[in-house]
């Protein structure tokens, strides 16, 4: 029988390249993503990569309260069951939080933040009870400290960083063969999220960290498979992550991410 995985801002970067591995793994798919020409042509792309791949497309605004419902229906009507679901879907407000747009930052969290918890408590109630399913969640580096000038991003990744392991955790403890997995990926280059961002002059995508989306993709794709409740992905952010949160001052931590997040 045909599998299905869901993924949202499946249409671009990190979410293509995972909807690829999925498509090779012969996971048919439903994308969600804005009302844009970027998600005809990513179906366009896929089936032409994919012979006989099953894309279903959902043009919607993510960051609205009755998205996650209306996704969640879509996929029972064309599909029923999601064996994977992707949260994937996001972008980033950048600059001192006088400037940032109040709506835009507060769309940013709705979609971060409310549509994330949504979908994932509509789909892991079934994923529950068959006992079987995975959901990834992207969060980011950013959820582990402060970031000044990226603060509300930052916050609501350290949001999804949470909540997701405090679920893989509980999953585990009542039995379940479900498992959650949040992805914090340092940052990504070729995407279109450094732009959106208003971070083209920042020093946060020219440096060692920097990954490419293939490569995000690859190291979340198996690290979900594997049952993991946190992949960071590449080789050298993982060991710095768990000295630098545990062994430097919070004042000089806020310090170096500020660094990371100035403008050249
Ligand atoms: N790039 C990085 O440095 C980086 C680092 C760490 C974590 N991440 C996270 O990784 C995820 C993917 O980012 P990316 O770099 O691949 O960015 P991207 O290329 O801009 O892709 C973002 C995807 O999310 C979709 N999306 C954004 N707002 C949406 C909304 N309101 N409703 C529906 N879909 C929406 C976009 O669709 P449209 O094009 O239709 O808007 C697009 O498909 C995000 O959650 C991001 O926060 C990125």
């Amino acid at each position: 029988m045909q599998k299905y995985a869901l993924v949202t801002g499946g249409s671009s970067g990190i979410g293509l390249e995972i909807s690829k591995l999925l498509a090779a793994e012969g996971y048919g798919l439903l994308i969600v993503a804005k009302p844009d020409y970027e998600l005809a042509q990513a179906k366009a792309g896929l089936e032409k990569l994919f012979a006989g791949l099953m894309v279903h497309t959902l043009a919607l605004d993510l960051s609205l309260r009755t998205s996650a419902e209306q996704v969640y229906n879509w996929a029972e009507q064309k599909v029923g069951t999601v064996e994977i679901l992707v949260n994937n879907a996001g972008f980033g407000t950048y600059g001192f939080i006088n400037d940032i747009d109040l709506e835009q930052d507060t769309a940013m969290l709705d979609l971060h933040v409310i549509t994330l918890y949504r979908l994932t408590r509509l789909f892991l109630k079934d994923m529950f009870a068959n006992n079987q399913g995975r959901i990834m969640n992207l969060s980011s580096v950013s959820a582990f400290q402060p970031n000044p000038f990226l603060q509300t991003y930052g916050a609501s990744k350290a949001f999804v960083y949470q909540f997701s392991q405090a679920i893989a955790y509980e999953l585990r403890e009542k039995g379940s063969a479900v498992r959650v997995t949040a992805v914090c990926p340092p940052p990504v280059k070729n995407t279109a999220f450094q732009h959106a961002a208003g971070m083209d002059r920042t020093n946060t995508f020219d440096n060692w960290m920097v990954l490419t989306p293939e490569k995000v993709a690859l190291d979340a794709y198996r690290g979900m498979k594997a049952g993991k409740a946190v992949v960071i992905p590449g080789p050298w952010y993982f060991p710095i992550a768990q000295s630098l949160t545990g062994l430097l001052p919070n004042a000089l931590i806020i310090r170096m991410s500020r660094y990371y997040l100035q403008t050249r």
